[in-house]
C-alpha cells in the first residue's frame, strides 16, 4: 500500500501523514508538492519535514512556467472572471497540481492519492474530478472528511502525542493559499463580511491608501493575447507574471475582497492578491476593445463567462474545456498590440492601446468631417431595424 499526498508543510499535512499510516495498515507515504510559486518559504526544508513526519520520499516539482504558460495563459486569453471579480487564482492552480500528483503517483506505483482539503469547499471538488479524469484507478483520501479532528489544537495534540515536531501554532489567523498569479485570505475576522479587511490580512500589497503618489506607466506587448514582453523586453509567462506582481505591488493594485457562491452551495468569503495579474487582465482588454466586432467581442464575454466556471467548479480535463478553450484560441489570433497600463493608488487602467488588427478607425468615428461614411444610410438602416417596433405600434393605433 503507497499513497501520494499532495503536502505543504503546512499543520494539516503534518498530521496527515501519521494518521495514513495508523488508518490505512502502516501504508507507505510519498509527499508530493508542486512548486507553482508560492515562495521559497513554504519550499525551504519542505522535504526534511516530510520525512521527519514520516514520508519516505518527498518529490518537489517545478511547476511554475508551465502553471503560467499552460493554465494561467490560456484562462485568461478567454477573459474567465469568476462572479465579477475573482481572478480565479487558487482555482487555476489545482488542475496542474492535481495532474503533477497523478504522475507521480503513476510513477512511484502508488494505489491512492491524499490531500488535505476539507469537506465544505471547492478545493475537494478540482481535485478529485481531475484525479477522476485523469487515473479513475487511484483510490481517494480525503482525511478532513474522515477523521473527528476538528480544529488546530486536535492536530497539534495529535502530532505532540506522536513526537512529531512542528513550528505550526494553534493562533494561525486566516487560511492562505499562495501561487505565482495570488494569494487568498480566508477565516479569521473575514468570517462577518460586516468587517472590513483588517491591515494584518494583505500580504503581498500595498495598502492603496499609502502608495506612492506618482503614478507608474508599464507597457505590455501582448501577442494572441499572450504578454510576451514587458516595457519592451521579451520575457517568460513566469518571469512576465513576476515582473508585473513586482510592479504592481508597490501600487496597492489588484486586492479584492468578495462573497462569493462556492460550487458546493455556501458561501464564502475571501480576500485575494493578484497584482500582476490585474495588469495582464487590463491589458488583454485594452487589445480586446480594438481587435473584435460586435459580435465576436459579445461571444468572447460568453465564452469567458462559461470558462471562469468552468476552472471554478473543477472541470478543467473535460470536453468542454477544450471546446471553450478552441473557440478561445480561434478569438486570440487578433488579440495583438502593446497596452500602457498606468499603475495608481491601487488601480491599473489601460491608457494607451494600439493593435495591428484595430478596427478602430478615427476616419469613421470622428466628430469632425469625414470623407468615408454617408450618414444618409442611416436612415433606412434605422427603419428596418426598427420595423417591428413600427408595426406593432401602428397595430395597437388601428385598434
Ligand atoms: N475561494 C477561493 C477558491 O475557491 C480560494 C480558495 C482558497 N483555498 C485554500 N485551500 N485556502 O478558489
Ligand atoms: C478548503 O476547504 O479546503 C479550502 C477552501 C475551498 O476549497 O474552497
Amino acid at each position: 500500500k503507497k499513497v501520494v499526498l499532495a503536502y505543504s508543510g503546512g499543520l494539516d499535512t503534518s498530521a496527515i501523514i501519521p494518521w495514513l499510516k495508523e488508518t490505512y495498515d502502516d501504508c507507505e507515504i510519498v509527499a508530493f508538492c508542486a512548486d507553482v510559486g508560492q515562495g521559497a518559504e513554504e519550499l525551504i526544508g519542505l522535504e526534511e519535514k516530510a520525512l521527519a513526519s514520516g514520508a519516505s520520499e518527498c518529490h518537489i516539482v517545478d511547476l511554475k512556467e508551465e502553471f503560467v504558460k499552460d493554465y494561467i495563459y490560456p484562462t485568461i486569453a478567454t477573459g474567465a472572471v469568476y462572479e465579477g471579480t475573482y481572478l480565479l487564482g487558487t482555482s487555476m492552480a489545482r488542475p496542474i497540481i492535481a495532474k503533477a500528483q497523478v504522475e507521480v503517483a503513476l510513477k512511484v506505483g502508488a494505489d491512492a492519492v491524499c490531500h488535505g482539503c476539507t469537506g465544505k469547499g471547492n478545493d475537494q471538488i478540482r481535485f478529485e474530478s481531475c484525479f477522476a479524469a485523469l487515473a479513475p484507478e487511484l483510490k481517494v483520501i480525503a482525511p478532513w472528511r474522515e477523521w473527528d479532528m476538528v480544529s488546530r489544537e486536535d492536530l497539534l495534540d495529535y502530532l505532540a502525542e506522536r513526537n512529531i515536531k512542528t513550528s505550526a501554532s494553534a493562533t494561525k489567523i486566516y487560511s492562505r493559499d499562495a501561487n505565482a498569479w495570488h494569494i487568498s485570505h480566508e477565516g479569521g475576522e473575514l468570517e462577518d463580511p460586516y468587517n472590513e479587511p483588517s491591515k494584518g490580512v494583505w500580504t503581498l500589497t500595498v495598502d492603496p491608501l499609502d502608495a506612492p503618489n506618482e503614478p507608474e506607466y508599464v507597457a505590455l506587448t501582448v501577442k494572441n493575447a499572450r504578454v510576451t514582453a514587458v516595457d519592451g523586453v521579451e520575457l517568460s509567462p513566469y518571469q512576465a507574471l513576476m515582473l508585473l506582481n513586482e510592479k504592481a505591488a508597490k501600487h496597492g493594485v489588484g486586492r479584492i475582497d468578495i462573497t462569493e457562491n462556492r460550487t458546493v452551495g455556501m458561501k464564502s468569503r475571501g480576500c485575494y492578491e493578484t497584482p500582476g495579474g490585474t495588469v495582464m487582465v487590463a491589458a488583454l482588454r485594452g487589445i480586446d476593445e480594438l481587435v473584435h466586432d460586435k459580435p465576436s467581442r459579445r461571444w468572447r464575454d460568453q465564452v469567458g463567462q462559461e470558462f471562469a466556471h468552468l476552472v471554478y467548479d473543477g472541470r478543467w480535463f473535460t470536453p468542454l474545456c477544450e471546446s471553450l478553450l478552441a473557440a478561445s484560441e480561434s478569438l486570440a489570433k487578433d488579440a495583438n498590440g502593446e497596452v500602457v497600463v498606468r499603475l495608481y493608488k491601487g488601480q491599473a487602467v489601460a491608457v494607451k492601446k494600439k493593435s495591428p488588427n484595430s478596427l478602430y478607425s478615427e476616419a469613421f468615428a470622428t466628430f469632425g468631417a469625414d470623407d468615408v461614411y454617408n450618414q444618409k444610410h442611416a436612415e433606412g438602416f434605422i427603419r428596418l431595424y426598427s420595423l417591428a417596433s413600427r408595426i406593432r405600434s401602428l397595430n395597437a393605433k388601428n385598434k
